[in-house]
């Protein structure tokens, strides 16, 4: 046998144990013997480079790291599933098929295991997978064909033993992770000191959505197909029909599902899944129960984001009871301060869980949650675990109940429940739970705009305490900069000059990023307003002055008053004014888009004033004028424009609405 005929046997063996482990799930071989056979071939192949088809299982290694996925509309967009909570709601979907199908013999359903993994499509030209997708927003999906291409279950070319491939096979499956092929992967990562993903569908999902391809080949991703999209050359009339060819074709389809004759024993089917279900490998959440008969599945047709022929019968949320050891208190990024229970640890649909947030005191109150109870733990899908209630019959004579203390468990600083609101937050400026998303906001586009001020920079910066709150930044020297790591001196002078460049400010800005609770960026121009850019009137303001302002309500008032009676915020905006922060009464600090920009305004205006509108223009750049000439660049009109707006038509001059022209200041 000549070198190429080697190869092609080896292929077509290897091929052959993969359709065999994969599809009949029926190995003859051990993975060591699978992978001496590939390593035969891959050896080959290196020797031989021209006879490497495409369809070769060392094709599944990776190929070269992405910038980003590109994107693709589906042909036909990939639907979701009305669910049925109950039996009554399995009935009602079958109750409502009878009345639509004049037909009155008995309808044949599919039933199919629910996959709690992602969605993609393959595509199949002329028996060649040619790309897939991610399901995306069901009309447009992203290409992941690189990634896909490294499953050994997705056959590269299909089998054509059978039945001869068509000229155009799209089909949707689910990709996901076996229990314990994420148990093995979460034990490879903890003993690797990465994080570990919380359970398989974020695994599979995190996987799948790698740009570097070469990693999602070292993922244990398996999946199984369910769905027809688009066909050509190939007709079927059944379901069942299409899901028996798929694995002629070299497919995977999951072996629990079922064709039955009447809703009765899709019922029954339904229920027996749900009872076998942490018995699976694989972690489902209901079951998909589809009409047979594809000529009925056209008569009833779609709904705007459903078919009418389908439904997930889904199944009750899995709970555990367990016992409360403790309840501690912890700070989020935005400063929220949030009860959570430690919990002894509990296996709640596949996952173990040890903390469960009470989210807030009511909730506790609500639920009369105490340390040492024994309480009921809901996981639903991929919802967060909850407390459903307390066992109370099993509560001890000593539990102790749980009171939420005034402060910050982070740094001792007060913690303050606007009012009207169930959420307790710290608005310390320096708390270290919220020093690193807080300097984020304060640095970005619309705030104080340092350039070159990333994510990563901050990181370092916080971590290596140079900064533990916006005043530290003013601070900074090159020489410190330039230690960290991955900066070159002139990035740092750079990032140096960015600071010193965003002294010089607004009154607008500097509040949005102070990012006091409830003021954002609009706020912080109502604000400036009223106090007409004076920040030490504004850092003075009582709760009555407040609620004067339009536009400001009591819930706003009483979280500025509040933020600056912590005399640490009232410091640190001090020491940035000290170190040269000053406020500008521009109403623009950003740049100049409209330089040399002649703009005309006509008709009436509805947002802003006609004062304010050529303030604006000036601010950036451009030059307000009165009347349309052919040196004019924008025509700005509002209703009932008149006589400028015609001229402006003629002169072929670009008009715009009010909308069109504040929405170029963003
Ligand atoms: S059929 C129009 N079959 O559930 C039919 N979907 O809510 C749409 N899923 O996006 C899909 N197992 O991610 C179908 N056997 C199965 C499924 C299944 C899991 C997921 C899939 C889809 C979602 C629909």
């Amino acid at each position: 046998m000549n070198i190429q005929d080697t190869i092609n046997t080896l292929r077509k063996e290897l091929n052959d144990h993969n359709y065999r482990y994969y599809v009949l799930d029926d190995p003859i071989i051990s993975d060591a013997e699978y992978d001496h056979l590939l390593r035969e071939l891959q050896a080959l192949e290196k020797e031989h480079p021209e006879y490497i088809a495409a369809d070769s299982p060392t094709q599944r290694v990776g190929a070269q790291p992405l910038e980003a996925f590109g994107t693709i509309e589906h042909r036909i967009p990939m639907m979701s599933l009305a669910n049925a909570m109950s039996t009554d709601e399995i009935l009602a979907f079958h109750d409502q098929i009878m009345r639509r199908l004049d037909d009155t013999r008995q309808i044949e359903y599919v039933v199919e295991p629910k996959l709690d993994g992602l969605a993609v499509e393959l595509v199949y030209e002329n028996g060649q997978f040619v790309n897939g997708s991610t399901r995306g927003d069901g009309i447009t999906g992203e290409h992941i064909t690189q990634n896909l291409k490294t499953i050994r279950g997705i056959p590269l070319s299909l089998r054509t033993e059978s039945l001869p491939a068509p000229k155009l096979l799209e089909v949707r499956g689910e990709v996901f992770i076996r229990k314990n092929d994420f148990e093995k992967l979460n034990n490879q990562r903890e003993a690797a000191g990465e994080p570990v993903f919380a359970n398989p569908r974020n695994a599979a999902a995190g996987s799948l959505r790698q740009l570097d391809s070469s990693i999602t080949a070292t993922r244990p991703l398996s999946i199984f197909c369910y769905q027809a999209g688009a066909l050509e050359g190939v007709r079927f009339t059944s379901h069942i029909e299409f899901l028996s060819t798929l694995k002629d074709w070299g497919l995977p389809v999951n072996p629990e599902i079922k064709k039955v004759n009447n809703i009765e024993e899709a019922i029954s089917t339904h229920n027996e899944l749900e009872t076998r279900r942490n018995s699976l490998p694989y972690e489902i959440d209901g079951s998909v129960i589809k009409v047979n008969d594809y000529a009925l599945q056209e008569e009833l047709g779609v709904r705007s984001r459903s078919p009418r022929w389908a439904i997930a019968g889904k199944f009750k949320a899995q709970q555990e009871t367990t016992l409360i050891k403790d309840i501690v208190l912890s700070v989020g990024r935005t400063g929220a301060v949030t009860p959570v229970a430690k919990l002894k640890p509990v296996h709640v649909g596949g996952v173990i869980v040890s903390n469960v947030t009470l989210h807030n005191q009511d909730e506790i109150n609500r639920k009369d949650i105490r340390i040492d109870d024994t309480v009921l733990i809901q996981r639903a899908g991929d919802v967060i675990p909850q407390v459903v209630k307390v066992i109370t019959e099993k509560r001890p004579l000593n539990s102790r109940p749980f009171q939420m203390t005034n402060e910050c468990p982070e740094c001792g600083h007060e913690v303050h429940t606007p009012e009207g609101e169930v959420v307790a937050r710290c608005q310390n400026l320096s708390c270290p739970a919220q020093v690193k998303r807080r300097i984020e906001h304060f640095v970005s586009k619309n705030a104080m705009d340092i350039d070159g001020m990333g994510e990563k920079l901050i990181d370092q910066l916080v971590e290596k305490k140079l900064v533990h709150s916006f005043d530290d930044l003013y601070r900074l020297t090159a020489d410190q900069l330039a230690e960290l790591d991955r900066m070159a001196e002139k990035s740092a002078d750079n990032v140096i000059h960015a600071i010193e460049k965003s002294k010089q400010t607004t009154f607008r800005r500097f509040v949005h990023a102070l990012g006091i609770r409830n003021v954002g960026e609009h706020g912080a121009k109502v604000l400036e307003k009223s106090f007409n850019g004076d920040m030490s009137k504004f850092m003075a303001a009582n709760i009555e002055g407040l609620e004067a302002i339009d536009e400001v309500g009591p819930i706003v008032a009483d979280t500025i008053v509040n933020f600056w009676s912590d005399e640490n915020n009232v410091t640190i905006v001090n020491n940035c004014f000290g170190m040269g922060v000053s406020l500008e009464k521009t109403i623009n600090a950003g740049e100049q888009i409209f330089t040399d920009k002649i703009f005309v305004f006509t008709g009436a205006l509805e947002s802003i004033t006609r004062n304010e509108a050529k303030e604006i223009v000036e601010s950036f750049g451009g030059r307000a004028a009165g009347s349309v000439s052919s040196k004019t660049d924008y025509v700005v009109a509002g209703p009932v424009a008149g006589s400028k707006l015609k001229k402006a038509g003629e002169l072929g001059i670009t008009i715009l609405s009010e909308k069109e022209f504040l929405d170029m200041l963003k």
